[in-house]
Formats: C-alpha cells, sequence, structure tokens
C-alpha cells in the first residue's frame, strides 16, 4: 500500500497510584495505576504516503484544530527520529497529522496522555495496514506511547491499566502498560472523575523536569518502596470493594507527589490556595455526610474528584458549591472509559 489514512480517538488517564521519577530510556522508577477517563480525549488522523527514497529526518506537516502549530511539529519530528529505529516505517513515509482535544486547550489539563496514546495507536495502525496484519500490537503502542510520555502508556487501555514492574501482575512490564483489574469490584467500573480547573495557566514546572528533580530528592528511594506498598494495598481494597481504603491511598499518593515536589532542589509548590480550600471542602462532605467522594491531583493545582456512580446527585450539589475555587467556574465532568476506539 502506497498511502493511506488511520485514525484514532484516545483518552486521557487520572493516576491513582503516581508515576513519579524515571531513568533511562522512559522507564519508571516505580509502578504506576491509572483510571482511563471518556470524556477528555484527543483525536488524531494520520495521512501517510510512501517516499522514493528513505527519508533523512521525518516528515512530518501537523495541524492542531485546523491550525498549523510550528512548536508541536518540531516536538514531533523529535519523537518520530527517536522511535525510527523501533518503526522503520517512519523512514520511508510521509505524514500530514491533524489533531484535536475535547477539553480546551488552555484548561490546565496535561494532554501530553491523550495526545502521545492516540499518535502511537495511528503509527501502530499504519503498521498493521502496511503488513496486512488483522490487529494491531496493543503492547507496542503501549510502548510507543511511553516513549512520547510514560503516562500515555497508561491511556492505551481501559478501563485501568497498570505500567511497572509489580508484585500483583505477573505479565506487568515496564516496557509498556497492561490492562488490569478485571477482578475488581464492579464500583470501579463507573467511577466518576470531575475535574476542578482551579488554574489554566500552564505549569510553572512541567512534569518531565518534575521527574528530574527526583533524582536527587532525599526521600526517593523511600518513596519508590511506598509506590510498591500502596499498589499492593490498593489492589487488595479494589478488589473487595473497600472505597474507604482506595480512597485513604489515594488522597495519600496525590499528597505524596505534591510533598515530593515541594522536597526537591530547587523546592517547588503547584497547588494554589483553591486547591486547598477545595481539598478541605472534600474531606467535610465526606465526613459530615457519609459520601465516600475522595481528591486526587495531578502535577499541577487543578483537583480530581472521584466518587461512585450512585451519588451522582448529592455530588452535584457539592460541585455547585466547590465552582466558586474554579477558573470561570470550570469543572469539567468525566468518568471512566473503556479505552481507545479507531475511528473510521
Ligand atoms: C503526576 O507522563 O506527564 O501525572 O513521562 O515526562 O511525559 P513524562 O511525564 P508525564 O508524568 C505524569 C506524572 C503524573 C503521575 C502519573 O500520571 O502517573
Amino acid at each position: 500500500m502506497k498511502e493511506g489514512i488511520v485514525k484514532w480517538k484516545s483518552p486521557s488517564n487520572i493516576a491513582l497510584v503516581k508515576y513519579w521519577g524515571k531513568h533511562g530510556r522512559q522507564l519508571p522508577s516505580n509502578p504506576s495505576i491509572s483510571f482511563t477517563l471518556s470524556n477528555a480525549h484527543t483525536i488524531t488522523e494520520i495521512q501517510y504516503q510512501r517516499s522514493d527514497q528513505e527519508l533523512v529526518r521525518p516528515s512530518v506537516q501537523f495541524t492542531f484544530e485546523g491550525e498549523t502549530k510550528p512548536a508541536f511539529e518540531t516536538k514531533i519530528v523529535a519523537y518520530l527520529e527517536s522511535i525510527k529505529e523501533d518503526l522503520p516505517l517512519i523512514k520511508q513515509h510521509k505524514f500530514k497529522i491533524a489533531s484535536s482535544n475535547s477539553f480546551p486547550h488552555s484548561s490546565g489539563i496535561a494532554s501530553s496522555a491523550s495526545s502521545m496514546s492516540a499518535l502511537a495507536l495511528c503509527l501502530l495502525s499504519i503498521e498493521q495496514e502496511l503488513h496486512d496484519r488483522e490487529n494491531i500490537d496493543f503492547n507496542k503502542a503501549s510502548m510507543l506511547a511511553r516513549l512520547g510520555s510514560g503516562s500515555a502508556s497508561r491511556s492505551v487501555f481501559g478501563p485501568l491499566a497498570i505500567w511497572g514492574d509489580t508484585t500483583i501482575s505477573n505479565a506487568s512490564s515496564n516496557e509498556y502498560a497492561i490492562p488490569f483489574g478485571e477482578s475488581f469490584d464492579p464500583v470501579f467500573n463507573d467511577f466518576h472523575d470531575d475535574i476542578l480547573i482551579v488554574s489554566k495557566k500552564e505549569k510553572s514546572v512541567s512534569s518531565t523536569a518534575g521527574h528530574a528533580l527526583m533524582e536527587n530528592n532525599p526521600y526517593a528511594l523511600n518513596r519508590f518502596e511506598q509506590a510498591h506498598k500502596h499498589l499492593e494495598e490498593l489492589n487488595q481494597a479494589m478488589t473487595t470493594g473497600d472505597i474507604e481504603t482506595f480512597g485513604l491511598i489515594v488522597e495519600k499518593e496525590a499528597l505524596t507527589l505534591h510533598a515530593l515536589m515541594m522536597a526537591s532542589t530547587p523546592p517547588y509548590m503547584l497547588m494554589e490556595p483553591n486547591t486547598i480550600s477545595i481539598i478541605n471542602e472534600i474531606k467535610e462532605f465526606r465526613t459530615s455526610k457519609y459520601i465516600p467522594v475522595y481528591f486526587t491531583l495531578d502535577a499541577g493545582p487543578n483537583i480530581h474528584m472521584l466518587y461512585p456512580h450512585k451519588y451522582l446527585t448529592e455530588i452535584a450539589k457539592l460541585k455547585q458549591h466547590l465552582s466558586q475555587y474554579c477558573q470561570d467556574g470550570t469543572i469539567l465532568d468525566d468518568h471512566v472509559g473503556q479505552g481507545p476506539q479507531k475511528l473510521s
């Protein structure tokens, strides 16, 4: 085949046990687990065309939501260059890549997980078409997504994925994520994750820079051990449907992530006053109303509010109240999803 078009929709994910610290070629310092989301996603389409001669550097024309974005294009070229030995078709094809996100670009939501997984899945679909294979190689898609952004490796699978060597699975790997949680209590299949946008500003310290600061963090080794232990405990809690222990671990993970940032050299803080107000309000609501609602955080000031589907109505009132702490009152409703989808 000389040319073709492939298209994937791939979701974002929210880590319950966090990946924070890496080494070598994007290998994680500890295992992580995440809920794959549904509404927050990227759609990427690649038109590919065979080149008459081998390309010295990857050939890419990139548009984001219909507009050229030279800075993104440069990043994609560098990414393709870095994986061209893993995927030799990059040396023989020219790509026109068009991408869009379901969430506003400047909403404070990191898009690397959804965008890099969508891109990797498109590349693997091209490989599948060129080799006339029946299925795409999802492990390889996850591996290539990982090389673009670590957390993207987990977005390739839903409703939950684990990435990194861990005692809770014989099949887990540092190289790629795997789907996980088949034996989990069904309450987690349709868990909600509403994203409270405290700030839409770009983060002052990127995740990539944050990971690098773990190298000299005096608490790093204890942290990596703690993540292993948290994953084992969380596995147990999610299998038995113990939401209280689930919430305890998830909140401890979120605050530990931010504590690690504050203990880095140089130290930094990404939480904002409204982040802390929301955390306190969620705790107060939980204890006064006996409703299992918990928070987690990414490497930024925004809150992910997690709760079982059956409390949707009660939580709607809480959300109305919490919108005062959000920039322009923005709250993005999301829930656990089934993973990426190939679009025709
Ligand atoms: C806090 O995957 O964004 O969200 O691998 O450098 O692209 P890079 O970092 P990234 O880090 C995500 C960190 C986190 C926790 C997590 O998703 O596990």
